[in-house]
């Protein structure tokens, strides 16, 4: 998307587009004895968030885009209702780990990837790609291959030298802890015994990627991955964000070769999706958020 001008006789000089552009691009200059709103973007760094254009009231600001603007349907959100629903899906929406073996329908991902192209990014980036997995054997064979880099893991931590001499940091920490043998022995005997410890199981797995950008890139992931979490739920669906996935593909080319990541690409997120199993009767307890008091 790209801003051309502006059309002089549509602008009311309503200004909004000047307080409104985040980069300071719209200026009211005096043109002659009239005020005039002008676009200037010398060195074409505009970030194309489209506020000038969502807010302009007279559709005055001439843009190239493929894409169109939607009009917002006057009074269409009754916040009194939004608020106790929303609050209701946040609170209820579960990491699910059983699945139906029931396809998702391609209408129900693209449905949720085009809610998910109004996520927020860091500079308006929208770097990421997508790869989306529906083969069930593929997944199976996915599965298979990160469970056999965690039995080999499973095999180094357990040598004193490498635990103690070639591990360092956040990931010896980790691999000292009495729980994290039980954990991968739990993994490999569920894939042992035919079940995918992995991916549970689901019809779809959706990974998020794209070349490595800025500081914020892992932000920018984390957001539009939750949005189409949760727009899956409006749609009947489970998710289980899976991290020891994106782990693993994150270290090991070859996995994520075999999905079809170009190379130089990170993967920076996973998740599964599917219909859920579980019917959850009440929402868990969870403990306050730690804030500073600052009043
Ligand atoms: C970044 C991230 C990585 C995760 N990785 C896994 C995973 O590899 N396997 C898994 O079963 N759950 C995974 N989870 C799900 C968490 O365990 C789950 O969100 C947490 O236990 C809270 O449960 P809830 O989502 O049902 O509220 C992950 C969640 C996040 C946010």
């Amino acid at each position: 998307m790209k801003i051309i001008e502006i059309v002089h006789e549509k602008c009311i000089k309503c200004l909004e587009c000047v307080a409104e552009c985040p980069s300071h691009f719209f200026l009211n200059e005096k043109n002659d004895s009239e005020n005039i709103v002008l676009f200037s973007d010398p060195y074409s760094s505009c970030i194309q968030c489209g506020h000038c254009l969502s807010i302009c009231p007279t559709d005055a600001i001439i843009y190239q885009s493929i894409e169109k603007m939607i009009n917002i349907p006057k009074n269409s959100m009754d916040f009194d209702t939004l608020f106790p629903q929303l609050k209701l899906l946040l609170q209820t929406k579960r990491s699910i780990r059983r699945y139906h073996t029931d396809p998702v329908s391609e209408t129900k991902i693209k449905e949720i990837l085009d809610v998910m192209k109004y996520a927020p990014s860091a500079s308006n980036a929208r770097a990421w790609k997508f790869l989306i997995l529906t083969d069930p054997k593929k997944i199976k064979t996915l599965s298979l291959k990160i469970v056999k880099t965690i039995s080999l893991t499973r095999k180094l931590v357990t040598n004193f030298f490498i635990k103690n001499f070639f591990i360092y940091g956040e990931l010896r920490k980790t691999i000292k802890e009495p729980g994290f043998p039980v954990s991968l022995d739990r993994i490999i005997n569920d894939s042992l015994a035919g079940k995918d410890p992995i991916f549970f199981d689901a019809p779809c797995v959706i990974f998020l990627y794209s070349p490595k950008y800025g500081n914020l890139a892992g932000c920018d992931s984390g957001i539009i991955m939750t949005y189409g979490m949760l727009v899956a739920e409006t749609l009947g669906l489970g998710s289980c964000w899976i991290g020891i996935a994106q782990e693993s593909l994150q270290r090991l080319r070859s996995l994520s070769k075999f999905i079809g990541i170009p190379r130089g690409h990170m993967v920076w997120g996973c998740f599964t999706l599917g219909k859920p199993v579980p019917k959850f009767n009440q929402i868990p307890p969870r403990p306050d958020l730690s804030v500073i008091d600052i009043s």
